[in-house]
């Protein structure tokens, strides 16, 4: 079992490069089988969920070859269509997009349920709904999700709420439809357009993504293509709290400053200092912070996956902070080790109540999921002592090299292997 372990108290200074986004990347590997070509895809990130979907891919015929650190080639000519089984898809949440994405191809998918952070109720009924509207019939049994349509017709589907991956799956599956398919009260994070933008480079007739209508004119064929993913805003984003947490001075490179401006004007509600430029972020912390509200929100509100991240930071603020998290049900599961290192945070449902401490002291602490580990690495690294970060492959699902990036901009860490306590009960 991985840990980090955190000498915390330095401030980060220097420049981080971001890598390229997770959930755009989760999102388009699976569309590749659509092209029935050769892709060559860049700026994919180096991170576990990555790891898993192309190894679906190979499972389903795909030949895949790793052209450097982060440009993967795909042959998609040979993509057949099986079961992907529970010991793959388990490991993430967007194994379902391969739902999409089969039907689409083949008009049948079978996936077994998705994994994937445990952030409370996550049913998949906006999905179905949409598969439904299209004309498929849907069977879940024995764990595992499968869809059929003799053929699929363009629909009008209404979301009944703003969901990230009913709108990636509805846009996989309606690609090839035919006739015109309009989806309603659609999300529109940017990994949406640009997953829409990565359809269209290979043929498909997609209009309105990034905002809360989308219409997709069914194509008859697609083609391969060459494309890159835009950088991840909540890998810049964690950066930019954990710069402000150690009142620290780094620039965060190879951004798109639009999609971080939730996240800019929060930091300077509290008191740092955010300068924008054409591809970069500067972040210089404050000696103290103020106060402030938040509630995360489909985008452009507060990214719900920034939420925790936050916290580690208004846990030393000034006050009062109250944060409501307005997506996910169960999304405070941090809390309670950000609490072992002195925080003082009450929750009750949604809400969080966070009052502002002096000061963060290191202690052993575990991660419950990906930005529950996000949030207790910058709290480590302001916190006085040592702090050891366990269940650290939370964290390396959705951050490429979290540990030497951070390094590079002077943190004292250092990633430690160590037996799990099961063996070594075994070895007696
Ligand atoms: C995606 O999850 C992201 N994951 C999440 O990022 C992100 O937090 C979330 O979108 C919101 O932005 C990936 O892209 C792989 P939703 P997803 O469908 O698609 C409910 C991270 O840390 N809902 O937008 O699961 C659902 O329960 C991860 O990178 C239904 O009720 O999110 C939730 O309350 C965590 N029925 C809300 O909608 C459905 O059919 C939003 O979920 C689907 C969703």
């Amino acid at each position: 079992m991985d840990k980090f372990i955190i000498n915390g108290g330095r401030q980060l200074r220097g420049t981080v490069n971001i890598s390229g986004a997770k959930n755009a990347a989760v999102a388009i590997l699976p569309a590749v089988l659509l092209s029935g070509g050769v892709c060559v895809i860049e700026n994919v990130p180096q991170i576990k969920d990555v790891t898993i979907d192309l190894k679906i891919l190979a499972h389903l015929g795909a030949d895949i070859r790793l052209l450097n650190k982060s440009a993967v080639r795909i042959d998609a000519r040979r993509i057949r269509n099986v079961p992907i089984p529970y010991e793959l898809a388990r490991h993430i949440r967007a194994s379902y997009y391969f739902l999409g994405a089969l039907l689409a191809k083949f008009n049948h998918a079978k996936v077994s349920m998705p994994g994937g952070c445990d952030l409370g109720d996550r049913p998949i009924d906006q999905h179905i709904k949409c598969f439904k509207s299209l004309g498929a019939e849907s069977v879940i049994e024995h764990g595992m999700v499968e869809i059929s349509a003799s053929s699929l017709v363009g629909t009008q589907v209404y979301f009944d709420k703003v969901t990230v991956g009913a709108t990636i799956n509805a846009m996989l599956a309606s690609v090839k439809a035919q006739g015109l398919t309009i989806l309603e009260n659609a999300a529109k994070e940017p990994h949406i357009v640009d997953l829409a933008n990565f359809l269209n480079s290979m043929g498909a007739d997609i209009m309105g993504a990034g905002t809360d209508v989308i219409k997709i004119r069914g194509v008859k064929s697609m083609c391969e293509t060459n494309y890159t993913i835009i950088p991840d805003q909540i890998e810049a984003g964690t950066y930019m709290v954990a710069a402000a947490a150690t009142k620290g001075d780094v620039i965060i490179k190879g951004i798109i400053p639009k999609h971080l401006e939730p996240i800019s004007s929060k930091l300077r509600k509290v008191g740092a200092q955010v300068v924008e430029s054409d591809e970069c972020v500067r972040v210089i912390g404050a000696t103290e912070y103020e106060r402030t509200n938040i509630k995360t929100m489909p985008h452009p509100g507060f990214p719900t996956d920034m939420q925790p991240q936050f916290a580690a930071l208004l846990v030393l603020a000034k006050g009062t902070s109250i944060l409501t998290e307005g997506i996910f049900d169960n999304r405070f599961r941090y809390v309670e080790e950000l609490r072992r290192m002195g925080a003082d945070i009450s929750v009750d449902g949604k809400v969080a109540v966070i009052e502002g401490v002096e000061r963060l002291t290191g202690a052993q602490v575990k991660a419950a999921d990906l930005r529950a580990g996000a949030a207790l690495m910058i709290a480590g690294l302001s916190a006085s002592g040592t702090t050891q970060v366990e269940e650290i492959r939370h964290i390396e699902r959705g951050y490429e090299d979290m540990d030497l990036k951070l390094k590079a901009l002077g943190a004292d860490i250092v990633k430690r292997k160590f037996p799990d306590v099961e063996v070594m009960a075994r070895v007696g």
